[in-house]
């Protein structure tokens, strides 16, 4: 029923934005020039260029707390996803916390309860933090998207991968969470974290565990997203994979 609710509440927003075609046409062809360049800077000049693109530091608040920020990332409208997730899953955790995770964007249970990591993914990264030696209120919990894109298939509400201009946008909540929070090891969860963070020549399979220097924080290491274990084709595959996310998390731990 509540389902059924949203997806008429955001029906909408599945379709092209309707509105003046020249803005639309210069929207396109930002995005696409967006996509070759892929850099932020690069967006942030689209950004003001054509007038129709935002980041989410338009909406950052005064006072530079974490609090604060999480009050001004619910009103976000940087980009079009706002329409469609039900609130900002904003990152949670311990403020000062040592270790900061990140994964990608919130899926159905974390657009419904606002915290990251609280269905099936985030069960098993719980379990495999455990395993390496971290409790999860050591750490803090983010994601590099901070509204959940989905499309309906029959009465489910699929995850789509967020646009490289949706995670420019986002970004600036990332930044400020890292600069807050301080952590000594950022552990990017999946791809989409990695590519955003290392840079998109970043390959999970080839460096993953691998702890490598950043601006962003004495170390950042990337592994897979616990979605992609919960996905493995068998239980042989899945314990592998699930043993190997728990080795990458234990060397995370080794660097505290
Ligand atoms: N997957 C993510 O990347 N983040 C969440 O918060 C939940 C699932
Ligand atoms: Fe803002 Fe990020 Fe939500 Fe887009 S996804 S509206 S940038 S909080």
């Amino acid at each position: 029923m509540r389902l059924e609710a949203l997806r008429q509440r955001h029906a909408k927003c599945f379709w092209p934005e309707a509105g003046d075609p020249i803005k639309r046409i210069t929207r396109r062809l930002a995005r696409g020039l967006l996509e070759v360049l892929g850099h932020r800077f690069a967006y942030r000049f689209i950004a003001m260029a054509a007038k129709e693109l935002h980041t989410a530091d338009e909406f950052f608040p005064e006072r530079k707390t974490l609090p604060a920020f999480r009050r001004a990332a619910a009103d976000c409208q940087a980009c079009d996803l706002w329409r469609r997730g039900t609130q900002t899953v904003f990152g949670e955790g311990l403020a000062g916390a040592r270790v900061l995770l990140i994964g990608e964007q919130p899926g159905n249970e974390e657009d419904l309860s606002g915290k990251p990591f609280v269905g099936p993914a985030g069960r098993l990264l719980d379990e495999a933090l455990a395993e390496a030696g971290i409790e999860r209120d050591q750490t803090y919990v983010t994601n590099v998207v901070k509204h959940f894109k989905w499309e309906p298939r029959g009465k489910r509400r699929i995850h789509k991968k967020p646009v490289t201009a949706e995670i420019a946008a986002c970004r600036p909540w990332l930044e400020a969470e890292i600069s807050l929070v301080k952590p000594k090891v950022i552990v990017c969860l999946g791809a989409t974290a990695a590519q955003a963070l290392l840079g998109p020549k970043f390959r999970v399979t080839k460096d993953r565990g691998r702890p490598l220097e950043s601006t962003l924080a004495p170390f950042v290491l990337a592994t897979v997203h616990p979605s992609s274990i919960l996905r493995a084709p068998d239980d042989e595959t899945r314990h592998r994979e699930k043993r190997l996310f728990i080795e990458d998390l234990r060397e995370a731990a080794s660097l505290l």
